[in-house]
This record gives C-alpha cells, structure tokens and sequence, in this order.
C-alpha cells in the first residue's frame, strides 16, 4: 500500500517537472527571459485538441469547418480568418501575441461573444483553468509552431 502511493506521488512529480520543464533535451534554445515558461504547441496545447476538440472538428464531424487534428491545426488557426462571420466570434482564429482578439481564446471564455452557445467545447463543460491558460499564453508568446 505504502509502496503503491509512493509510486503514484512520484509518478506524479515527474509529470510536474516535465510540463512544466519546457523540453530539456530538445534543441537547448529557451532561456529564462519569460516569467511564465515558454508553452510549447505540440506538447501542451495539440493534446488539448486532440482530447476536448477532434471528436467534432475533424472531417465527418459537425465542427469540420475547422480542422484540429495533430500535424493540421497550426496551419489551420495562426493568422486564418474563421469561417464563422457576422455576430461575434467572428474574425481572426489566432492573433499571434494578442489572445483576446483570437477568435480560439474568445471560444474557449466566452469572452466576446453574442452567446454562450457558442462557447467551445459546444455542448459539453468549459476546458479547466489551467487549459484555458495553457492557451492564452501560447498565444501571448506569439503562438509559435514549437
Ligand atoms: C460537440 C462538438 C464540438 C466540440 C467537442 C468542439 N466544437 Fe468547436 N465547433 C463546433 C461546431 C458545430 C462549430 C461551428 C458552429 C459554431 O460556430 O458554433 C464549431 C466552431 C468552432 C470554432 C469557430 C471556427 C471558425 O472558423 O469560425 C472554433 C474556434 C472552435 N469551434 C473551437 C473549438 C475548440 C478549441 C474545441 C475544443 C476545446 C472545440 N471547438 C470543441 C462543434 C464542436
């Protein structure tokens, strides 16, 4: 039993060192000169696609007039007006830098929007907080393909 916890506590805290590690033995660039760690789009913020989105935003399903599935859904949000016009969301899908005028960020809020059926994941519960930050400040760090 006592055994069995420690394992899990240690499980746990290398999933804590490697999210929050920025990738160690990658390429070695990053360096320290943000306050919040730099957010890598293929590790962190592609798994929360491809968990809470890719049911729905795939080809076949209702969401595919966005694409988000693993290896696609860079190209298709930074800089890519949405499909969506007219009432709010409406605009640009990822501003790179400026999170609040994404169009992604506004759906994953609610913020800025006409209604709150419009709000992403549709239908189901809002990501958690953290996700939601996950995104913003990908974002914010000028949304690079990293
Ligand atoms: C249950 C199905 C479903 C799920 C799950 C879902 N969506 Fe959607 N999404 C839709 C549908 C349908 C639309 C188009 C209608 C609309 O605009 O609301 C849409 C539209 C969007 C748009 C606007 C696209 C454009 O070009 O205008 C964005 C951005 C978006 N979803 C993001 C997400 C994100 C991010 C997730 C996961 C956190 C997600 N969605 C999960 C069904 C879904």
């Amino acid at each position: 039993m006592t055994k069995g916890l420690r394992v899990l506590f240690l499980a746990f805290l290398s999933v804590g060192v490697i999210s929050c590690g920025g990738g160690g033995g990658d390429s070695g660039g990053g360096g320290g000169e943000d306050v919040t760690p730099t957010v890598s789009f293929s590790a962190s913020v592609q798994p929360i696609f491809t968990t809470n989105c890719v049911s729905c935003h795939a080809p076949g399903g209702v969401g595919a007039v966005l694409d988000l599935r693993s290896g696609l859904s860079y190209a298709n949000l930074v800089g890519v007006p949405a499909a969506v016009t007219g009432t709010p969301p409406s605009g640009t899908l990822v501003v790179a830098g400026d999170h609040s005028s994404s169009v992604l960020y506004q759906r994953i809020t609610g913020d800025g929007l006409a209604a709150v059926e419009d709000i992403m994941p549709q239908g189901l519960p809002q990501l958690s907080s953290t996700d939601k930050d996950t995104i913003e400040n990908w974002i914010d760090q000028g949304a690079a393909n990293n």
